[in-house]
């Protein structure tokens, strides 16, 4: 038997009538960039979320990006993160000019360690990082009172994390901002590059749409004076119409070009209709394997007031390169996120990154063991079974 790692024509081809329509309709009225499909998705997304704003974006990335300035992220300032995450994490810390400032993670959900955090924080620490890794909650209660205490901002990661829920509020409206990837992989993925932030805050939120948008207009000038004091007027006394928005050519700040274009807002619309039913799905498949997976293994952990999203299902193994080569021969996808840990990337050296304390064995020993096995919504009783089988067969001997 033949189970992929993921199946994402089996996805489209059960939702491909309901996506055509909105792709030949901004087609035909060409309202590619803004416009009626991304606020409308962006809408969707307050509401599923229970989040006061949503700000689309081009990529996951670019969300953490956004996310950082809008928190007034600066060069030199240095912000706390996990070691054990994808590479965007740190890298959209440095890209802003900022410090990662890698701590050690948990064992039993891989989350950055809350008992940590606070040794690593200096005079220079302006934000805390969290990511909610394979989509269970980082403990957000302990995070946010450590920030609260130092002053300090809480970016949300939520790439992994669309549906979790922690204390029964959705990842995402848990710190300052909340940052998202729509990545065709994640389980709200697009049809290509996409993200978006989430705040409670009106302020972020005039930043993270100035920022999004080369720092123009209204929401620029805001930005301005909310970040270095500056009030500027707008300086057109020119009316907007439909079809031109004089103050787009008047910028205050520098930013980006980071939209979510109408193409993939109504794709994400269409899927985040589904986006429960799928979560569920996913949630079934690991009961599953909780229920029929040797105990010789390391199974993902939890905690109970948390809700996971089960982006990823992540056992730890011992015998990490040869369990994925039978699960492989055997016909089993498997993934190995993530061999290397943050702090080891060759991108990061001791000028642009630094790590809390002497060194960081837990995230090592996680990168060292982990194994993902396949968790999609349309894997079929028969495939679950057989990764059940497959994995407990290459134990029979060990
Ligand atoms: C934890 C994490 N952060 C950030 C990103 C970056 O998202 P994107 O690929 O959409 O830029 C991803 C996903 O790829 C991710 O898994």
């Amino acid at each position: 038997m033949n189970v992929p790692f993921l199946d994402l024509k089996a996805q489209y081809k059960e939702i491909k009538d309901e996506i055509a329509p909105a792709l030949l309709d901004i087609l035909d009225k060409c309202c590619f960039i803004n416009g009626p499909y991304v606020s409308g998705f962006e809408k969707e997304m307050e509401d599923y979320l229970k989040a006061k704003h949503v700000a689309g974006c081009s990529s996951g990335t670019e969300a953490l990006v956004l996310g950082l300035k809008a928190c007034n992220v600066k060069p030199g300032d240095e912000v706390i993160t996990t070691a054990f995450s994808f590479f965007a994490t740190a890298e959209a810390i440095a890209s802003v000019g900022a410090v990662p400032v890698f701590v050690d993670v948990r064992e039993n959900d891989y989350n950055i360690d809350p008992d940590k955090i606070e040794e690593a924080i200096t005079e220079k620490t302006k934000a805390i990082l969290p990511v909610h890794i394979f989509g269970a909650p980082a403990e957000m209660d302990r995070i946010n009172a450590i920030a609260k205490k130092h002053g300090l901002k809480v970016i949300e990661d939520d790439a992994q994390a669309i549906g979790s829920e922690y204390k029964g509020k959705k990842a995402g409206t848990l710190g300052d901002v909340g940052c998202f990837s729509f990545y065709p992989t994640k389980n709200l993925g697009g049809a290509g590059d996409g993200g978006m932030v989430t705040t409670n805050d009106d302020d972020i939120y005039t930043m993270l749409k100035a920022y999004k948008e080369h720092g123009a207009g209204e929401a620029g000038a805001k930005t301005l004076e909310l970040q270095e004091g500056i009030k500027e007027s707008i300086d057109t006394a020119e009316e907007a119409t439909e079809l031109y928005n004089p103050y787009k050519y008047f910028n205050y700040v520098i930013g980006h070009n980071s939209r979510l274009d109408a193409m993939q807002a109504a794709v994400l619309s269409v899927k985040l209709k589904h986006l429960d039913e799928y979560n569920a799905k996913r949630a079934a498949i690991a009961k599953k394997y909780f229920d029929g997976l040797t105990d010789k293994i390391k199974l993902p952990q939890y905690a109970e007031d948390t809700k996971p999203c089960w982006h990823q299902f992540v056992i730890r193994s011992e015998y990490k390169s040869e369990l994925c080569a039978f699960l492989s021969e055997n016909g089993v996808g498997n993934g190995t996120f993530y061999p290397v840990p943050l702090h080891q990337q060759k991108a990061f050296n001791a000028k642009n990154s630094r790590i809390s304390g002497d060194s960081l064995p837990v995230a090592e020993m996680i990168s060292a063991q982990s194994v993902c096995l396949p968790v999609f919504p349309e894997m079929t009783d028969e495939q679950v079974n057989y990764v059940i089988e497959t994995v407990n067969r290459f134990y029979e001997d060990k």
